[in-house]
């Protein structure tokens, strides 16, 4: 029976379904995993003093583990740098922040070999590779020219930059090129996979059909938008444990008479994080008769916090919850609780089930899972309200919550107030629509539906391999 390969730049606690969240991939390609048996091979998450090392293999029921760890100058370059300071400011239309450094490019392209490498130790002939995100974009072509030749499928948990945008990066054709060694590349959603077939249609006037199919010089790539996921059972699940209860119930005790407004995001820019404080600052400012009515707790979740911009973002966030709380709190009530402790799945699933609104306000962000936890984990009898940025990718899928355009902080004033005064039956309209939603397009249908088309022998193949090799 063929093995499933997932290559991804951080690996996850697969066996501990409580870990605290590091990132929505981590999280669902654990899920995904467990489904489905196989090896997760990914950066340990060390540094070595010796060069890039060769795979460490643990397994655990049906998944092997295999981590290496990236020399330190690799994990400044290409994990600090490339995709963290390039790749990932550019892709969330940052370029008022991206670093177009030499050094990080080609140590990005350094890493991308050692996993290339990494997988031909271990490879068998059946064997389907599925490679994650924007850390490994070159990683098929880097296969496919050790002679490789398996299905090799690609998806981007980011979003895919506007044209404009994407040109500024030096390396714009060769990362768009070395996207032909894969079978399937899968965005999050419809508008990323336009701005990806802009990029052919525009810069390099290359054919496409409606199927997806991209032909450039002979070479053929399918792409698709494949909206990722969360598994609702999961979710339910853990909102009845112990852990649920005890969050639900400490989140709940003195708030009998407070709508609790809740934010649980990685400290991340693209998150909008100070906007979402700016417009919570000008709803208690525009509306003096709900102080006191409702709070916001924040969790953040720190993030890749050897990155300048990252401390800075966490700096700001601390002085401005410390603003917040200066101007409107009393002796009896603190507007803005900012906190940045991590909590286990199961914690997470009770904070969810007792807030009454969560803000998912994002300025760009490829999908957001928080939006589709948050809704899985609600009381049917008595939901929350979704505020949620039309930035964000699940703004395609979850169309009954209540939109917000993080830039205005008047609307999304407004729309803390709409969601605080909601009645229950509209709550309960818009929560069922969005869990049926949720229920339909899983994580596990969107793993199967990527792998069926990945895995489907109808597929054209592109004509002629040697050439992607040579590439
Ligand atoms: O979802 C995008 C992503 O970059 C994932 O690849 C990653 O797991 C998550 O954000 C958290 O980022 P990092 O692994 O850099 O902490």
């Amino acid at each position: 029976m063929p093995r499933l390969i997932v290559v991804s730049n951080r690996v996850a606690d697969i066996h501990s379904s409580n870990a605290a969240s590091s990132g929505g991939l981590a999280m669902a390609m654990a899920g995904a995993l467990k489904e489905e048996g196989g090896v997760w091979l990914g950066w340990s998450g060390e540094t070595s003093d010796d060069g890039d090392g060769p795979p460490q293999f643990s397994t655990v029921d049906n998944v092997t583990l295999a981590k290496i760890d990236l020399s330190r100058q690799h994990v400044e370059e290409y994990y600090n740098g490339y995709a963290n300071r390039t790749l990932w400011p550019l892709f969330h239309h940052r370029t008022d922040l991206t670093s177009y450094e030499q050094s990080f490019s080609e140590s990005y392209l350094d890493v991308n070999r050692t996993f290339a490498q990494a997988i031909r130790s271990f490879v068998k002939p059946d064997d389907v590779i599925w490679v994650q995100d924007y850390h490994l974009i070159p990683l098929g072509r880097e296969l496919r020219a050790l002679g490789i030749d398996n299905r090799i499928g690609f998806f981007l948990h980011i979003p895919w930059p506007a044209r404009e945008l994407f040109v500024t990066l030096p390396q714009h054709s060769d990362l768009v090129w070395s996207l032909f060694g894969y079978d399937l590349v899968g965005f999050q959603t419809e508008k990323d996979l336009t701005a990806f077939r802009d990029y052919f249609q525009t810069e390099l006037k290359t054919q496409q059909d409606d199927e997806g199919l991209i032909d450039l010089f002979g070479r053929r790539l399918l792409a698709r938008s494949y909206p990722i996921s969360i598994n609702p059972s999961e979710m339910a699940e853990l909102s009845n444990t112990e852990a649920a209860a005890n969050s639900f119930r400490r989140m709940r005790e003195g708030n009998e008479e407070c709508k609790i407004l809740l934010g649980v995001d990685r400290i991340d820019y693209s998150k909008g994080l100070p906007n979402k404080f700016a417009a919570y600052n000008r709803f208690l400012e525009r509306f003096p008769e709900r102080r006191g009515t409702a709070k916001l707790l924040q969790i953040g979740q720190p993030s890749r916090s050897l990155v300048e911009e990252y401390q800075d973002l966490g700096e700001e966030l601390m002085a401005e919850a410390g603003r917040i709380n200066g101007r409107f709190g009393r002796l009896d009530w603190t507007p803005l609780s900012y906190h940045t402790q991590s909590y286990g799945r199961d914690a997470l699933a009770g904070i969810y089930r007792a807030a009454d609104a969560c803000l998912v306000t994002p300025l760009r962000d490829g999908m957001n899972l928080v939006a589709k936890e948050f809704v899985a984990a609600q009381d049917p009898a008595d939901p929350g309200v979704l505020l949620l940025s039309r930035f964000a990718g699940a703004a395609e899928q979850l169309t009954e919550a209540v939109f917000v355009n993080p830039y205005d902080k008047e609307q999304t004033a407004e729309a803390i107030v709409q969601a605080i005064d909601m009645p229950l039956d509209e709550r309960q309209d818009r929560w069922r629509a969005m869990f049926d939603t949720i229920s339909r397009s899983s994580l596990t249908a969107w793993k199967n539906n990527f792998m069926a088309d990945l895995k489907n022998e109808d597929r054209p193949e592109t004509p002629d391999r040697a050439e992607i090799y040579a590439f």
